[in-house]
């Protein structure tokens, strides 16, 4: 058996050959098993002597298939690393890289933790009163259809902006205070520059004796930062039914720099004013601080608000908001 084991182990070139010969020889109806089916047969003194040499046998056997298979499977891994090639090149693995948007929240949101501002988060679905009641627009008020609002029902609603986190804060907390609340905005509005959700911060400053030469130095120091410091800012009066007086920024146009001309054609990004504008700003309404408790007499403010994505668009140059919401790898890997 041992010989002709071997015989057929000489020939057998794979791992599934040598198993075949393992059931041939050791297995239930195999060889050995046919040949020790016969023990009854011998004289009882014949018996023990054949089953001692059928165990040697077995064991030989067992050796042998596993020498065998050993040796094919070392085969196998030799082969293997004879046909690796260390020296190609490797397969760089995906790097993921921040969405732009969260790229410039984070430096907005990091520049204002440097001068002291908390940073607060509040709810996307908000209510009537936060969003728009505590910020001195009654229902009725014209200036509620300015904002495009998504209504969840009666009383719910998207916010349209983030400064329902003013009154939320002030609420909550008593002066002084400074916060800085970025965030998603949602709006009834799609087209070329408008989506229906964008992000927004919104920054708030409640203190004694605030001024808005205060509103105006750190929202310069601030625009500064984040285009550069040759950046001009300009403060041109608005209105926002929450502050008073109300204050639009412009800062002077990155891609002409100021001078409405880029490659001897128009600027197409400020059209040609030299200007663009930035955020939206000013001295927190009296009315806002009476209805969430504070005294007016004692205590002034100032807010702000302004949108991600255009502050990404004129930071990085992007011509089109679309991009922000395809997702394409293309444009995201660029700002790793
Ligand atoms: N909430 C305003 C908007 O969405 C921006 C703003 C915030 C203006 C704070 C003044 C003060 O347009």
């Amino acid at each position: 058996l041992v010989q002709e084991l071997n015989s057929g182990l000489d020939q057998a070139f794979s791992l599934s050959v040598v198993e075949d010969l393992r059931v041939a020889f050791l297995g239930r109806k195999g060889k050995l098993a046919q040949i020790m089916q016969r023990l009854p047969e011998l004289s009882p003194e014949e018996r023990p002597e054949v089953g001692k040499t059928a165990n040697i046998v077995k064991g030989k056997l067992t050796g042998l298939l596993d020498e065998c298979k050993t040796k094919l499977e070392n085969a196998a891994e030799a082969d293997k690393l004879a046909k690796f090639d260390p020296s190609m090149p490797g397969r760089m693995p995906w790097q993921g890289s921040l969405h732009p948007i969260t790229k410039v929240m984070t430096e907005i949101c990091d520049i204002f933790k440097g001068l002291g501002y908390d940073i607060v988060t509040g709810p996307e679905v908000e209510n009537d009163f936060y969003n728009f009641e505590a910020l001195n627009l009654p229902p009725e008020h014209p200036a509620r259809d300015m904002q495009d609002t998504l209504y969840v029902t009666d009383n719910i609603l998207l916010r349209t902006h983030t400064s329902p986190m003013q009154a939320r804060t002030m609420l909550k907390r008593k002066p002084p205070l400074a916060i800085i609340a970025p965030g998603k905005v949602y709006r009834r509005d799609s087209d070329l520059t408008h989506t229906p959700m964008f992000h927004q911060i919104e920054g708030l400053l409640v203190g004694e004796k605030v001024s808005l030469a205060e509103l105006r130095g750190t929202l310069t120091a601030f625009l500064q930062e984040v285009f550069g410091p040759e950046t001009k800012v300009r403060f041109r009066p608005s209105f926002f039914p929450f502050t008073e007086p109300s204050v639009e920024v412009d800062i002077s146009c990155c891609m002409c720099g100021g001078d409405g001309v880029v490659d001897c054609k128009p600027c197409r990004v400020c059209k040609q004013t030299g200007w663009v504008e930035i955020l939206g700003c000013g001295m927190v309404d009296p009315e806002v601080f009476k209805k969430v408790g504070y005294d007016p007499e004692k205590y002034t403010g100032f807010a702000f608000g302004l949108g991600v994505e255009r502050v990404a668009m004129l930071k990085y140059g992007i011509g089109d908001l679309r991009m922000f919401f395809e997702n394409d790898v293309r444009f995201l890997n660029q700002f790793i």
